[in-house]
């Protein structure tokens, strides 16, 4: 069972927090050669187990924080005990040996909790580099004694991102579970979900946190500039490179790159990136220096990545790599019950904003905000909001003061019958000129009998809806 304990002394500092380390394997050659591997590292402890059944027995007797665990085995497969590990400690870094490419296990492990894997046969400097960054995180964010478990509740997404709805609740568990492992992530969403503002709250709930969130638009560019971009250049690469210069993957370093609109980088580009990410190393422009980088990878797009890759648009490998944990954003129409909370939100940050004392909107404005169907999502709320806010008088924010084609829109049921949604304007327009017949066209009477001013009713009758009323 227990092959191997290194002499601590040795090698390590006093200083350094102790990490155990557990090795799984079937295969002593390669279990021999794992541990011989990692051992190199400074106070470490590595220990090995050829068989799973033991290695869960090992898992409480050592508490390891990382463990190497091969996918494939007899008995008890490496899959099962990935539960059983995330379900003992969800905080442990589990690395994942695949005897070959297997996509579809890689991706089910990741999801499960696991945070990188490795496919054999791999290099040794590969795995070391990643051992050591994996080392470097938990001595970095968890000094010894802390309980992880700690941390995770109270500063979950919820602290960025506003959302109650089922659809929110479930991605922000799902931001939880990722956040300590994940090595690259996939944001999918529509324009204006959120995507930016989830990425970031991934990386301040990552174990990275402390390190840089550096911001790459991939859709912004400029072909023959990327490589320079990316990964730097030194002094002398081409014209005008008067000195070394670090790249967006070198800034990024211990933190987080994000690869904005990443279904907008041309093919050609994305060989290079793909390499980058598999060797998690670069070069810089005119320099044969390789250098590794220690970097969280979050890329985002409103593409349909699968679909482009099925047609040649989007390299599969790459499609591959960056999505092996997924994180799905909703769209705003598919939680409408958040509507509130955001119009709250962005009320208070507006009116502020603004200078002005607003606390609130009238009962026809939340009518107006639920019949949208919203296809910028929360950035068109959000600038509907401002809008609001920026050209109101009063304390509460009424229909009149948003943009008038959002005031005219018939919403989510345009289409089914435009008949039968008339707009706010039109149900106004008809509601003040069928009070004001009763009332035998005395406007004051009228304003009292709708409850509004006699501003107000005049402005509904001037503001006559052209659209369909003419015919209703
Ligand atoms: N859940 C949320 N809570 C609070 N604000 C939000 C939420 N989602 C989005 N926002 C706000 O909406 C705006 C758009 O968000 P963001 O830029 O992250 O979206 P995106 O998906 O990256 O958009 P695009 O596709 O246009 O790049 C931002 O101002 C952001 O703060
Ligand atoms: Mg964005």
């Amino acid at each position: 069972m227990l092959v191997y304990s290194p002499e601590m002394d040795s090698k390590s500092s006093p200083m350094l927090q102790l990490i155990n380390i557990l090795v799984v394997d079937d295969n002593p050659g390669v279990a021999a050669l794992v541990q011989e591997a990692i051992s190199a590292a400074p106070a470490v402890n590595v220990q090995v187990s050829h068989d799973a059944v033991e290695a869960e027995k090992m898992l409480h007797e050592i508490s390891p924080e990382i463990v190497v665990l091969d996918l494939i085995m007899p008995g008890l497969t490496g899959m099962e005990l990935l539960d059983k590990i995330i379900q003992w400690n969800p905080a442990t870094s589990v690395v994942l040996l695949t005897g070959e490419y297997r996509v579809d296990y890689a991706v089910a492990a990741l999801q499960k909790g696991a945070c990188d894997y490795l496919t054999k046969p791999f290099e040794v400097e590969t795995l070391q580099l990643r051992i050591n960054t994996l080392i470097d995180e938990i001595r970095h964010h968890q000094p010894s004694g802390a309980n992880p478990e700690d941390e995770s509740g109270s500063d979950g997404p919820e602290k960025w991102m506003i959302g109650k709805s089922p659809a929110m609740v479930a991605v922000f568990d799902r931001m939880r579970q990722i956040a300590p492992h994940f090595r690259s992530v996939l944001i999918h969403a529509e324009t204006g979900t959120g995507k930016e503002l989830a990425a970031r709250a991934l990386h301040r709930l990552s174990p990275v946190s402390q390190g840089p969130f550096v911001v790459c638009n991939c859709a912004a560019i400029v072909e023959t500039l990327f490589e320079s971009q990316l990964f730097g250049y030194v002094k002398g690469a081409f014209t005008g490179a008067q000195k070394d210069h670090a790249g967006l993957f070198e800034e990024a370093e211990g933190g987080t790159l994000f690869l904005d609109e990443i279904g907008e980088l041309p093919l050609p580009l994305q060989g290079k990136l793909l390499r980058a990410l598999q060797e998690r190393a670069i070069q810089r422009v005119g320099s044969h220096v390789v250098r590794h980088v220690n970097v969280r990878i979050i890329a985002a797009t409103n593409r349909d990545l699968a679909a482009m890759a099925a047609a040649n648009q989007f390299r599969e490998d790459l499609y591959y790599r960056l999505a092996m944990v997924k994180i799905q954003l909703p769209k705003l129409a598919d939680r409408r019950g958040d509507l509130p909370l955001l119009e709250r939100h962005f009320i208070q940050k507006y009116s502020e904003q603004f200078g002005k004392n607003i606390t609130g909107s009238t009962r026809r404005v939340k009518v107006l905000l639920e019949r949208h169907d919203w296809p910028g999502n929360v950035r068109e709320l959000e600038n509907a909001i401002a809008h609001a806010c920026m050209v109101a008088g009063g304390e509460k924010i009424d229909v009149q003061d948003f943009p008038e084609d959002l005031r005219n829109d018939s919403g989510r049921h345009a289409v089914r019958s435009r008949e039968l949604a008339p707009t706010i304007a039109e149900m106004e327009y008809r509601q003040a000129t069928m009070i004001l017949q009763q009332c035998d066209g005395n406007k004051q009477q009228a304003a009292q009998r709708l409850g509004i001013s006699r501003n107000t009713l005049y402005r509904i009758l001037k503001e006559r809806p052209m659209t369909r009323s003419a015919t209703a």
